[in-house]
């Protein structure tokens, strides 16, 4: 295929952008889009063809599970089975939101979405153009959208259009689009609860955290260890990286890039990429902060990483996974 210009697929937002995608995505095209964790891959869930092409873009292994989003709580019913009572109050609290919770599928659902599993991860994202492209979509008779992080397999997160840009246009074909909604207000992508026992299971720490779980759920989290048989790519050793090399929790020198809390200082030299004031934007920041290390070409970058709980252990997760490196 040859070489497209980045900014032949980039859109900025209006009411028509939105019914254009909405358009696009069931006549079988991908359109990128903004949620408030990070940017989304869509295709049609119902699609067997659409969303192969999510794989073909991603570069993703066929057995790696896709999250399907939805406008709303009502749309969910006809992608599961069933529905314990914790997880329709931790939906009522939490949707729209950075949560996906994992269920026993329908029979709508094919194996081309779950990697041939009996579960489907659905999710109802907090970003007015991720609703307003969801309701589109439901209007024109489409049931729910198929969408993983629209980065590489492997690679980092996208935050913004830009990084979805670099990342994947040169796969994507003239009818597939990115919509341009800014920069994500999260930065690290949702949590997933596993939905499917007695109690609620974290597969993958995000924004909505485990006391949130439980005061919602009204019982304690599951802390078995997951099923080897729950194939959930972001719990790969190796994922989440950049190419500058990941080195945690020591004093950089002169040369290399630097993330930390903005109370702590920059050695000499050392290049300071961002410097976050708490939690919420040293999530915000993390991920455009490795990829303006590749940018720069750093060998390698130093992260402090932040100590406590909530959004920190998501930090964490995924910083101990980038260290692996590529
Ligand atoms: O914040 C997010 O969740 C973003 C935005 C776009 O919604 N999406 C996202 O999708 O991070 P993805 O595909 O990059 O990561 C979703 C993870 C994958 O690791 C996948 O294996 C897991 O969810 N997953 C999906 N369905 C699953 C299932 N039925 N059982 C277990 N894990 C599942
Ligand atoms: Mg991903």
């Amino acid at each position: 295929m040859h070489a497209m210009e980045n900014s032949e697929f980039l859109s900025s937002c209006n009411a028509d952008t939105i019914k254009l995608a909405a358009h696009s995505l069931i006549n079988g095209n991908l359109v990128a889009f903004p949620t408030e964790t990070v940017y989304g891959l869509g295709a049609d869930a119902l699609n067997s063809t659409a969303v192969a092409r999510i794989y073909e873009v991603k570069g993703r292994p066929h057995d790696h599970p896709l999250i399907v989003h939805v406008s709303s709580i009502n749309a969910v019913d006809e992608w599961v089975s069933e529905i314990p009572e914790y997880a329709i109050q931790l939906a009522r609290d939490y949707w729209p939101g950075p949560m996906t919770v994992i269920l026993n599928r329908s029979n709508i659902v094919g194996d081309f979405i779950t990697g041939g599993q009996n579960t489907v991860g659905i999710r109802v994202p907090n970003h007015p153009i991720a609703l307003a492209l969801l309701n589109s979509f439901h209007q024109l008779g489409g049931k729910g959208v198929a969408a993983p992080s629209a980065n590489r397999f492997g690679h980092v997160s996208p935050t913004s259009a830009k990084a979805v840009s670099e990342e994947i246009s040169e796969f994507l074909i003239s009818s597939d689009m990115i919509i341009d909604g800014g920069e994500c207000h999260v930065g690290v992508e949702s949590t997933i609860i596993d939905c499917t026992g007695d109690t609620p299971a974290i597969l993958r720490p995000g924004a909505i955290s485990e006391e949130m779980i439980e005061e919602s759920a009204k019982m304690k989290i599951n802390e078995k260890s997951i099923p080897s048989d729950i194939r959930v790519s972001g719990m790969l050793a190796k994922h989440y990286s950049p190419r500058s090399k990941v080195i945690l929790d020591i004093t950089p020198v002169a040369g290399q890039g630097y993330l930390a809390l903005s109370n702590i200082e920059t050695p000499p030299g050392v290049l300071r990429l961002a410097t976050p004031i708490n939690i919420e934007e040293f999530a915000r920041v993390l991920y455009q902060s490795l990829r303006r290390a590749d940018e720069l070409k750093l060998q390698s970058l130093v992260v402090q990483q932040p100590e406590g709980e909530g959004l920190a252990i998501a930090i964490r997760d995924r910083l101990a996974k980038a260290v692996n490196g590529r």
